[in-house]
């Protein structure tokens, strides 16, 4: 069992909580006991005025009260009550000190081991095959890596799931297109052999056959009768649906490798893998009662899922041609996810868009008793990537930009700003560190805004040494490594925090917001938002800095003061680190 600390915020809630319950009246003694970080103090507690209206009595005098009950409190140093009705705490050195200390000798920084009972099925990426990866894809990828990481981080079995979009009529258009082209080469080997050369030379295919398709009613026909080919198994129709497939997903590869995510090859669990089910969860549908026919489709209906016209909006199981959608594959994949998985949890890392499509597939799922009150599904939605001009991101001619593209561009840029900054560095090494710059600041961007929020991508303001980017996260890493590389007598071993000093007031901003470090990346795992952890990191950065410019780190007054410093160093370097890797962001040694 590995051994857990709470952070000091949160003990500081639980005395306030006992006071509470000395002072307040029962119903009152359970609330939130609203502690937070203040200017004034190490924490200040707002419940006073909160509950003082229900108890009766004015927010100062609970305020005076539960500070009376606090005083009694040894590990706290000071406690007033202030303005209209706050409780100001503040800890003694040594708690602070111990505390660091104690974090810095566990394993993960003493994070709590809050997710060991829990598997978790993670929907994301799933780009579509013969298609290019767009900057939706980007999203669902970079937020999803960030969940699998945190999720196992604290002990959960996390099962990656890429639902790649390989199965559907358009195949029949796209193979019927090649076998009538011949002339095309799409296959990468002998193709241009660059990165993506495949999926872009099938996108380009799927488009043509796109327009035949609309414009020629023979061509129509012939790709409709390929299709009932491919769903029979036709064994010519199957291996070259076979070939696109894999060599989409090795082009989907490249673009993982390249953002140094978890996904791998094993990960892919496509639409076409639950073909095999479909029939059989139909049948269940029906016999549970759940299907309604309609128009000869077979369908779900909610009371309160209406359309504009006021009509109720169906989740298409079985189409009138008996063919199957995408919403029969999501009840295939829940039913199988939770039987065969035994997942405890169900996440679908996907454009907000969709959220209808799932509300309908978990109630589907609910209304089949398959999805019952001790499993959590949850649509982790996100929203759309714009262009620097704040419209969604197009090229020119209205296409996607490849997610390639994108990335060179990020780190052209990147090795223009770092060759600036490094002169003297041969080109391979701006190479690499423009790759890691670039990447990392790519990543950054996205896991910095709240998921559910748009934001643009603008690659000036991604891949810039100031503000909130990664690459700032990443230089203040270096320049604290570079500290310590400094500090020889730290080679020995690791500097400890001695406990009986004061600490300044840059020191105790950092020690404080290290300590939190731990119940950050809990709130990732809570509220399924990166940005909690990407946030954090930035104010730890910028607090750092406050603290270095403030106080001589090599240079201090007393040996001992000196030892506290590069303790409070290596302690954020270990922290930033820790913390990036979550991110899935490279934290260099040096840059
Ligand atoms: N392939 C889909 C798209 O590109 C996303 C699939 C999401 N996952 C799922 N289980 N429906 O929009």
């Amino acid at each position: 069992m590995v051994e857990q600390v709470r952070s000091l915020a949160e003990d500081v809630e639980s005395v306030v909580r006992e006071a509470m319950a000395r002072v307040l009246p029962a119903e009152l003694a359970s609330r939130d006991p609203l502690v937070r970080r203040s200017d004034h103090a190490d924490f200040q507690s707002d419940v006073a005025l909160a509950v003082a209206k229900r108890a009766g009595e004015k927010p100062r005098d609970v305020a005076e009260k539960l500070r009376r009950q606090l005083d009694t409190v040894p590990w706290l140093a000071s406690v007033e009550s202030a303005g209209p009705g706050f409780v100001n705490i503040t800890l003694s050195d040594a708690v602070v000190l111990d505390r660091l200390r104690q974090r810095q000798s566990l394993p993960k920084l003493g994070v709590v081991q809050t997710q060991v009972d829990e598997v978790v099925v993670l929907d994301y990426s799933a780009p579509n095959i013969a298609k290019e990866m767009h900057v939706g894809h980007l999203r669902s990828t970079l937020i999803g890596d960030v969940l699998a990481r945190v999720l196992s981080f604290l002990g959960g079995e996390v099962i990656r799931q890429n639902h790649v979009g390989d199965w559907g009529t358009q195949f029949g258009m796209l193979i019927q297109y090649i076998v009538e082209h011949s002339e095309h080469s799409w296959r990468r080997r002998g193709a241009d052999g660059q990165t993506g050369g495949a999926v872009s030379a099938l996108d380009a295919l799927y488009r043509a056959a796109r327009a035949r398709f609309d414009a020629d009613p023979g061509f129509k026909e012939r790709s409709q009768r390929r299709v009932v080919a491919l769903q029979a198994g036709d064994a010519d129709t199957l291996a070259l649906w076979r070939e696109i497939v894999q060599e989409s997903e090795v082009a989907f590869q490249e673009v993982y490798d390249r953002l140094d995510v978890l996904l791998a090859p094993q990960d892919i669990l496509g639409e076409s893998f639950y073909n095999p089910f479909l029939d059989d969860v139909v049948d269940e549908l029906r016999r549970k009662g759940v299907l309604e026919e309609s128009e000869g489709a077979l369908c779900v209906f909610f009371d309160d899922i209406l359309g504009p016209e006021g009509g109720r909006v169906p989740l298409l199981v079985r189409k009138k041609d008996g063919g199957f959608g995408y919403g029969a594959t999501d009840l295939a994949t829940i039913r199988y996810s939770i039987q065969e998985r035994k997942a405890t949890t169900l996440l679908y890392v996907v454009d907000s868009r969709q959220a209808q499509h799932f509300d309908m597939i978990f109630r589907t799922a609910g209304r089949a008793g398959w999805l019952t009150d001790g499993i959590k599904a949850v649509h982790v939605q996100h929203g759309t990537v714009m262009g620097p001009d704040g419209r969604p991101f197009k090229t020119r001619s209205g296409g996607v930009f490849r997610l390639a593209e994108l990335l060179d561009s990020a780190q052209r840029r990147a090795r223009e700003i770092v060759a600036e900054k490094a002169a003297d560095r041969s080109d391979v090494e701006l190479d690499e560190i423009a790759r890691i710059v670039g990447i990392g600041a790519v990543k950054y961007a996205e896991l910095a805004t709240s998921r559910t929020k748009d934001y643009s991508f603008d690659v000036d303001r991604m891949v810039s040494f100031t503000g909130q980017t990664g690459v700032y996260l990443q230089y203040t890493h270096t320049r604290i490594k570079s500290i310590l590389r400094r500090a020889t007598d730290t080679a020995a071993g690791p500097a400890r925090f001695s406990g009986d000093l004061t600490l300044d007031a840059p020191e105790r901003a950092l020690a404080l917001l290290l300590d939190e470090f731990a119940t950050t990346v809990q709130l990732v795992a809570t509220t399924l938002e990166p940005h909690r952890l990407a946030g954090y990191l930035y104010t730890l950065a910028k607090t750092f800095t406050d603290f270095y410019e403030a106080c001589p780190v090599l240079k201090a007054r007393s040996a001992e003061i000196r030892a506290n410093r590069l303790a409070l160093c290596q302690l954020t370097a270990e922290v930033l680190s820790q913390g990036l890797g979550l991110l899935g962001i490279a934290a260099p040694e040096r840059m």
